[in-house]
């Protein structure tokens, strides 16, 4: 029952009108849930195929489901796209149509289908909707195509909806590789998989400064910045070092280590997108106070460790037992903000008929 749990009351009713009256089968729902990277991925070196230039590593969240039903419609010349109860259009609507494509090539099919698909976190927000809405996509419609793809071979997929979508497919704690050669062998060798750490269970407190959808979607804005940013290949370069770094980290359930490294590793990203022409800048003042507020609990000696998305919203890593504190501390920070703790959550899975 808590797993809707979000920020729901606080963006609003989506306008939708509930399950779609429809002559069309039930077809093939499923659920996953956004990740938020510790090293982050940003910057693809092929564009077609979604292939990052670095590795990423996440950590899936137990909140913010997204649900996505696909029906197969014979009839139809065209795919419905429905996206939080209202008809996509535009490049949302264009990103889940070549998805579509992409997996009718797959299944050897050529029917068209009927998508609705509804986000509990904030579209665009830099709350990783694209990660959750690109990994149910992705489970969901290969089942409605009537496709069996491993886990491998999922998240190779849900890749080319949303690069950060491939480690959605998984629960708890995902590598991505990016990949090697060109083409088919990049292809081939850029998905994430998942990185068992039974005993590492971190609170993630969320602080939602504003929930409205960004300027510059997160495509656009890592490729302006892999095109014009001086500072790009330093990070890419440098993100190599975090990331070893970060596996020693997890190893050891080393909180401390993890948020040093994954707090510098954000902000070194965050810098290449300033050093961007023009300009890519996500962080708000209230950004700033909500890490003004983290900088203070570290003073008072709570381990609290920031990270930052393509938005102006934080997710402050702690322990479990220093949450409430934490909470409490960024609310006061930066007074208008929401928070919500997260924990590590399940990956993605189609959903049974006994829950629909
Ligand atoms: P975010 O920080 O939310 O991931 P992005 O700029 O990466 O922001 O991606 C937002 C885009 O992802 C949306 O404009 C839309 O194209 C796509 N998206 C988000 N949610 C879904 C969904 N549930 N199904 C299909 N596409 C989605
Ligand atoms: C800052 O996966 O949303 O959240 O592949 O173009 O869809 P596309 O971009 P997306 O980029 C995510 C960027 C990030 C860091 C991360 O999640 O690794
Ligand atoms: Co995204």
């Amino acid at each position: 029952p808590t797993e809707e749990a979000g920020f729901a009351e606080l963006t609003g009713p989506t306008g939708s009108t509930g399950p779609q009256e429809s002559l069309l089968g039930p077809g093939s729902t499923a659920v996953a849930h956004p990740n938020i990277a510790l090293i982050k991925y940003w910057g693809k070196r092929d564009e077609q195929l979604v292939i990052p230039y670095v590795d990423s590593l996440s950590m899936t969240l137990d909140v913010f489901p997204t649900h996505t039903t696909v029906r197969l419609d014979p009839e139809a010349q065209t795919d419905g796209v429905i996206l939080d109860g209202r008809p996509a259009e535009g490049e949302p609507r264009r990103r889940v149509v070549v998805f579509l494509d992409l997996v009718r090539e797959l299944a050897g099919r050529t029917e068209r289908a009927a998508v609705d698909t509804r986000n509990a976190v904030p579209t665009g927000a830099g709350l990783a909707s694209s990660a959750s809405g690109f990994a149910a996509l992705a489970v969901a419609a290969t089942a409605a195509y009537g496709l069996d793809l491993d886990p491998t071979a999922l998240s190779r997929l849900a890749r080319r909806g949303s690069a950060s979508a491939s480690r959605s497919i998984f629960g708890g704690f995902a590598l991505c590789h990016a990949g090697r050669g060109v083409g088919e062998a990049a292809d081939l060798s850029s998905y994430a998989e998942p990185v068992p750490l039974p005993d590492f269970d971190p609170a993630l407190v969320v602080a939602l400064v504003n929930a409205g959808p960004k300027a510059v979607s997160s495509r656009a804005a890592m490729r302006r910045t892999v095109e014009t940013s001086p500072l790009y290949q330093a990070w890419a370069t440098s993100s190599k070092g975090d990331l070893t770094d970060m596996r020693a980290a997890l190893l050891r359930g080393d909180l401390e280590a993890v948020g040093e490294i994954a707090e510098r590793n954000a902000l070194g990203m965050h810098a290449t997108m300033l050093a961007a022409r023009p300009a890519v800048r996500y962080l708000s003042p209230a950004t700033v106070a909500v890490l003004d507020g983290v900088l203070q609990l570290r003073k008072d000696g709570v381990a609290a460790y920031a990270t930052m998305d393509a938005g102006p919203n934080v997710k402050v890593l702690c322990h479990p037992e220093a949450a409430p504190r934490v909470a409490e501390t960024l609310l006061a920070a930066a007074p208008g903000c929401s928070v919500l703790t997260a924990r590590r959550g399940p990956g993605a899975r189609l959903r049974t008929a006994d829950e629909q």
